[in-house]
C-alpha cells in the first residue's frame, strides 16, 4: 500500500476560490523555520518571506539593503516548515527595477533555489511589463501597491498614501495595471479604506490589505508586530494578539535568577 502523504497546498486557485466564496484570506510573514511551522500548523493561508526582515530581523531602518542571497537563505529555512500555506517571497530592492529581463532572471532564481509558490514585487504601472514577463513564464506574481516601502526615499515618509484625488487615481490605475499584467493577487498597503473598497470592486484578483481597511479579500501583518515583539513600533493598523516581548523578558529574567541562585539545572535536568 502506498504511504504517499496527501498534502493540500494553498495555490493561486485556492485563493481565487476563497475570494469567490467570500471567505477571507489570512496571511502573515515568517523569516525562520520555527515561526513558519507554528503559522502553518495554525492554518494560515499565505506565509510571506517579506523584505520586512530588514526591519524585524536585521534591525535596519529601511528594506533597501536586503539582498537576493538573504531572501533565498530565509526562504529555504521557512520552506522546510511549510506543508499547507502558500509560500510567497518578496523580490528585494534592485532585483527587478533595472529591467523586465533582470526581474525575470531573479524571480526564476528564487523559484529554482527555494520551494516558493510565488514572488511578490512592489509597484503598479511601472512594473507591469516585468509582472507580465514573469507570469508569462509560469511564475505566479503577487503585486504590492499603495505604500511601497522600497520607494520610501521617494515618498519621504511612511504616512498613508492615496489621500488626495490625484494619488488615489494613480493607485487605482496601478491596481488595474497589476491585474492586467497577470498577477494573481495584490497587497494593498496603508491607503484609505474607501479607496480599497473601490479597488476591490474594480479588480477580480484577491486583494490582501495591510493598513488598508476591511474591504479587502484578506489581511496580512508582520508577525513580530502582531505578536507584540516589535516594542518600538505602534502603527494604528497593527492589532496586538499577544505580548510576546513581556513573555520572553520575564522568562529570561527568571532563567538568569535561577542560574545565579544555582536553581538550574536540578538533579533531574542533569546526567
Ligand atoms: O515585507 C513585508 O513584510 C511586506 C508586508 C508588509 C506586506 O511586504
Amino acid at each position: 500500500m502506498s504511504t504517499e502523504k496527501v498534502i493540500k497546498r494553498v495555490t493561486t486557485k485556492t485563493l481565487a476560490l476563497l475570494k469567490k466564496k467570500g471567505i477571507k484570506i489570512s496571511a502573515l510573514t515568517a523569516y525562520d523555520f520555527i515561526t513558519a511551522k507554528l503559522l502553518d500548523e495554525a492554518g494560515i493561508d499565505i506565509i510571506l518571506v517579506g523584505d520586512s526582515l530588514a526591519n524585524v530581523f536585521q534591525g535596519i531602518e529601511t528594506t533597501l539593503p536586503v539582498t537576493m542571497d538573504e531572501m533565498i537563505y530565509h526562504t529555504k529555512a521557512v520552506a522546510r516548515a511549510i506543508n499547507r500555506a502558500m509560500l510567497v517571497v518578496d523580490m528585494p530592492f534592485m532585483s527587478y527595477q533595472l529591467s523586465p529581463d533582470e526581474g525575470f532572471r531573479n524571480a526564476g532564481r528564487i523559484m529554482k533555489e527555494t520551494s516558493a509558490g510565488a514572488v511578490k514585487l512592489e509597484g503598479g504601472l511601472r512594473v507591469a511589463e516585468t509582472i507580465k514577463k514573469v507570469t508569462d513564464a509560469g511564475i505566479p506574481v503577487m503585486g504590492h501597491i499603495g505604500l511601497t516601502p522600497q520607494s520610501i526615499y521617494q515618498f519621504g515618509s511612511y504616512r498613508e498614501r492615496g489621500k488626495d484625488e490625484k494619488e488615489a487615481k494613480e493607485i487605482l490605475q496601478d491596481a488595474k495595471a497589476v491585474e492586467e499584467a497577470g498577477a494573481y493577487a495584490i497587497v494593498i498597503e496603508k491607503i484609505p479604506a474607501l479607496l480599497t473598497k473601490k479597488i476591490s470592486e474594480q479588480i477580480k484578483i484577491p486583494t490582501i490589505g495591510i493598513g488598508a481597511g476591511v474591504y479587502c479579500d484578506g489581511q496580512i501583518l508582520v508577525t513580530p508586530d502582531m505578536l507584540g515583539l516589535n516594542v518600538d513600533f505602534h502603527p494604528r493598523f497593527v492589532r496586538y494578539y499577544a505580548d510576546q516581548a513581556d513573555v520572553i523578558s520575564n522568562a529570561v529574567k527568571k532563567y538568569i535568577e535561577d542560574v545565579k541562585a544555582t536553581n538550574f539545572p536540578s538533579a533531574e535536568e542533569s546526567y
